[in-house]
């Protein structure tokens, strides 16, 4: 009976977990009025629904503008050229993110700098992201990860002290807060995904939040090709940029679910502290650390710490194969340093200003991120969203599937 499922026992979940993305009779009838009213597109920007979405979205996360754009990877690049980042210009980054995070600073040709992740959070740590500073700093991009916020107090005074433009990424974040207030809205600017996987979805689509009017104008202007806005006429300068607008149809798409986002995110949560709770009774097993000063928690990615010396020396990649196998869908590998990823053949040649600090190449010669490389190739294992959808017998089947391998490593280790 105990027999491990891929051992050929059986499974601890023998059934369904929650699909992603859901969608209902709202967001059908919001498709079929963009379709039948022929404005499709995203020109003139903001166009009707992307205008409508972007403040319900702004003012969901307490900022005072919101733009909308291609996906949450042109969203960083638009904010980091708003902010007036330059060639040569080091951007602080964690390298335990999805590539767009040290992907963007490379593309507006600047440099970026990578500091190691808190161990408890798995966030950028503000110690190691103030080690980094020398004085071609201008920017910091922490990333709200998986289900942990970044330490946005120390990230605010880190800035304040060393005059830098403070972006948030918060690609898995929607819906959370920090101290009473939306994440997106601590930093100069906030950058969210509606990417397939994310908690709010359009397909792709992303967006960029601002207090600041002229950050605001200048990204309206940066996602719209460079054109000077209808209303903004005090921006004098017209930019160089592409098209990165949205379209109506993700713009209605994400106006139809935007009601759902807060029960949504609720029921994650609820579910969540119900896991951390059972596994905080498995030996070996240890959830990321909550800051208590996430006062709303969204969960993108449920994120745990697996200790394989409590599971036989059972290396994390197996114990993964070993989880997947009993009917719970998990990640080890969800990201790799990005100084080491594949995706990540970023080149002097074809990025000159990274010459000076790195040389011909970023590789892995380009960093120490030792807790990074812990997490990445050791330590972290990852839960997507749609399993915290499903109720508490659910998240106990979690919890006895994790704990039913710990009894049984030995079986696979051997
Ligand atoms: C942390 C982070 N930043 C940025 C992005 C880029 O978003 P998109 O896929 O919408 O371009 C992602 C998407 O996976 C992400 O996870």
């Amino acid at each position: 009976m105990d027999k491990l499922a891929i051992l050929g026992g059986p499974k601890v979940f023998d059934s369904f977990w929650p699909d992603w993305p859901v969608y209902g009779e709202r967001d059908r009838q919001a498709l079929i009025e963009v379709l039948e009213s022929r404005n499709w597109g995203g020109y003139p920007a903001p166009n009707q629904r992307a205008r409508e979405f972007a403040a319900a979205f702004a003012a969901a996360h307490d900022a005072r503008h919101g733009i909308c754009a291609a996906n949450g990877s042109v969203t960083l690049e638009v904010a980091l050229r708003a902010a007036g980042i330059r060639a040569g210009d080091e951007v602080i980054v964690t390298p335990y993110t999805w590539i767009a995070t040290a992907g963007a600073p490379v593309l507006v040709n600047a440099v970026p700098v990578f500091a190691d992740i808190d161990p408890d959070t798995y966030c950028l740590s503000p110690q190691a992201a103030e080690a980094a500073i020398t004085a071609r700093t201008r920017a910091i991009i922490p990333v709200h990860l998986g289900w942990s916020v970044a330490d946005l107090d120390a990230f605010r005074q880190l800035a304040r002290r060393h005059d830098l433009v403070l972006i948030e990424d918060c690609a898995h974040m929607h819906g959370a807060r920090w101290q009473g207030r939306g994440v997106g809205s601590h930093g100069h600017l906030g950058s969210f995904s509606f990417q397939s996987s994310k908690l709010m979805t359009a397909g792709e689509g992303g967006i960029i939040l601002t207090s600041d009017d002229e950050l605001a104008q200048k990204c309206h202007s940066y996602v719209n090709c460079g054109r000077k806005e209808p209303g903004y006429d005090q921006f004098a300068g017209s930019v160089f940029s592409g098209n990165y607008r949205i379209t109506e149809f993700q713009a209605a798409l994400l106006l139809a679910r935007l009601p759902d986002l807060e029960p949504e995110r609720r029921r994650r949560e609820e579910n969540a502290h119900y896991l951390t709770k059972l596994l905080q009774d498995i030996e070996g097993i240890s959830p990321l650390r909550v800051d208590e000063r996430v006062t709303h928690l969204a969960a993108y990615q449920y994120i745990f710490r697996y200790h394989q010396e409590a599971f036989a020396g059972l290396p994390r990649d197996r114990f993964v194969e070993a989880l997947c196998a009993e009917g719970v869908p998990a990640d080890g590998d969800f990201y790799v340093p990005i100084y080491r990823s594949p995706l990540f053949p970023v080149t002097a040649e074809r990025f000159p200003a990274i010459r000076e600090r790195y040389g011909e190449a970023i590789g892995p010669h380009s960093a120490s991120c030792p807790v990074a490389e812990r997490a990445a190739y050791q330590e972290a294992v990852w839960l997507h969203h749609p399993l915290l959808m499903a109720g508490r017998a659910e998240m106990d089947k979690i919890a006895e599937a994790i704990d039913k391998i710990r009894r049984r490593a030995a079986d696979l280790a051997s």
